[in-house]
C-alpha cells in the first residue's frame, strides 16, 4: 500500500506522461476557468463560479489541468464526513471534449488522491452513471475504486447536454486511497477482469445487451454475477431515447437490488461488463 511520498510520485509521473501540469485554483479567475472547462464537458451544467471560489478558499480541492497556459481539464471536490470518518467528495472532474483518452483525467485523479492523502483524507467518493461504461472502467479498473452504493435518480433532473431527459441514477464510487487496489492502479498495474474466463468458471449473467440492443435481465444467483451495459449510452440517448430509457429501467432493476443485498462492483472490463461480487 502506498505512502504519501509514493502517491505524490505517482501523481507527478502521471502528469508528465499526460503532458499536463495540475494547478490548485487560487482566486476567482482560476475558479472561473475551472467552471468554464467543466461547462464545456457538460454543456448547460450549473456550477456557480463564486461557490467554487469559496470552496477553494475554504480549503477544498479545486484544480485545473493545463498544457502551457491552456486549461484542458478541471476537478472540484469538497470535504465531507460520514460514519466511516472524513472523506473528499469529488463533485465534478472532466477533460475537454476531444482530449479524453490522453490520460489527463487520470493525472487529475492521481493529483486529487495525493492531495487528499496529504490532508489526511483516506477516501475519495464520487458518483457516476452506471450506464456510462467508459467511466465505469476508468473508475473501477484504471483507478482501483469500488462501487458500494446505488441511488435512484440521485440528482433529479439534470439540465446539461449529457444527461438531459434521463433520470439520474448513480453509483457511488469509493476510492480507498492507500489501499491495495488504488496503490496497484496508481503504479500502472490495473487489471481488467477476464469475463470469458469468469463465464466458463460458472459466473452467470444478470444483465446483457440483447440482439436488438435491448437490455436482457435474468434472474440468476451465485457468488459472482456479470452485468453488461451498452458501450456508449450517451450516443444511444441521442439515437434512440426509448431504448435508453429501457436501459435505465433494466439497469435499475439489476443494480438496485444487487447493491442493497450487499453485492459490490469488484471489476469492470473495457466492453461494458461489470463483475458483481
Ligand atoms: C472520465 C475522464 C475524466 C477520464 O479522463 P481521461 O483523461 O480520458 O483518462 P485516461 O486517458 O487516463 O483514461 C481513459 C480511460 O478511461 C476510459 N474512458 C472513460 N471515459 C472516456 C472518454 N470519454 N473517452 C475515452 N476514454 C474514456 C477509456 O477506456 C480509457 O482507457 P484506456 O486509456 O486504457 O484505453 C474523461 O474521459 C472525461 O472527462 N470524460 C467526460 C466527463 C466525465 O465523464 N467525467 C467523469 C464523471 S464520473
Amino acid at each position: 500500500v502506498d505512502t504519501l511520498e509514493q502517491a505524490v510520485a505517482a501523481a507527478a509521473a502521471a502528469s508528465r506522461r499526460a503532458g499536463v501540469e495540475i494547478w490548485l485554483a487560487v482566486g476567482q479567475r482560476d475558479a472561473d476557468e475551472a467552471v468554464e472547462v467543466l461547462s464545456e464537458v457538460w454543456p448547460g451544467m450549473t456550477l456557480a463560479a463564486d461557490v467554487v471560489h469559496a470552496l477553494a478558499y475554504a480549503g477544498n480541492y479545486v484544480s485545473i489541468a493545463r498544457v502551457g497556459a491552456t486549461a484542458v481539464g478541471a476537478s472540484v471536490a469538497f470535504r465531507g464526513h460520514d460514519a466511516e470518518g472524513p472523506l473528499l467528495h469529488s463533485h465534478s472532474t472532466g477533460v475537454l471534449p476531444g482530449t479524453e483518452g490522453a490520460a489527463s483525467g487520470y493525472a487529475l485523479k492521481l493529483h486529487q488522491r495525493a492531495w487528499a492523502l496529504a490532508e489526511d483524507l483516506p477516501r475519495i467518493e464520487w458518483t457516476f452513471d452506471p450506464l456510462v461504461a467508459r467511466n465505469a472502467f476508468f473508475n473501477v479498473t484504471k483507478l482501483g475504486a469500488t462501487v458500494e452504493r446505488f441511488h435512484e435518480d440521485f440528482y433529479g433532473q439534470l439540465a446539461d447536454g449529457v444527461n438531459a431527459g434521463d433520470e439520474s441514477d448513480r453509483f457511488v464510487v469509493i476510492w480507498r486511497l492507500a489501499g491495495e487496489r488504488a496503490s496497484s492502479a496508481a503504479a500502472g498495474r490495473a487489471e481488467a477482469p477476464d469475463i470469458a474466463r469468469l463465464r466458463s468458471a460458472g459466473a452467470q449473467v444478470v444483465l446483457a445487451v440483447g440482439a436488438d440492443g435491448e437490455p436482457v435481465v435474468a434472474d440468476v444467483d451465485g457468488e459472482v454475477v456479470l452485468a453488461q451495459v451498452p458501450t456508449d449510452i450517451v450516443a444511444l440517448r441521442r439515437r434512440d431515447p426509448a431504448l435508453a430509457t429501457a436501459w435505465r429501467r433494466g439497469a435499475r432493476a439489476v443494480f438496485g437490488p444487487a447493491l442493497r443485498s450487499g453485492r459490490r462492483v469488484v471489476g469492470v472490463d473495457r466492453d461494458g461488463w461489470y463483475v458483481l461480487g
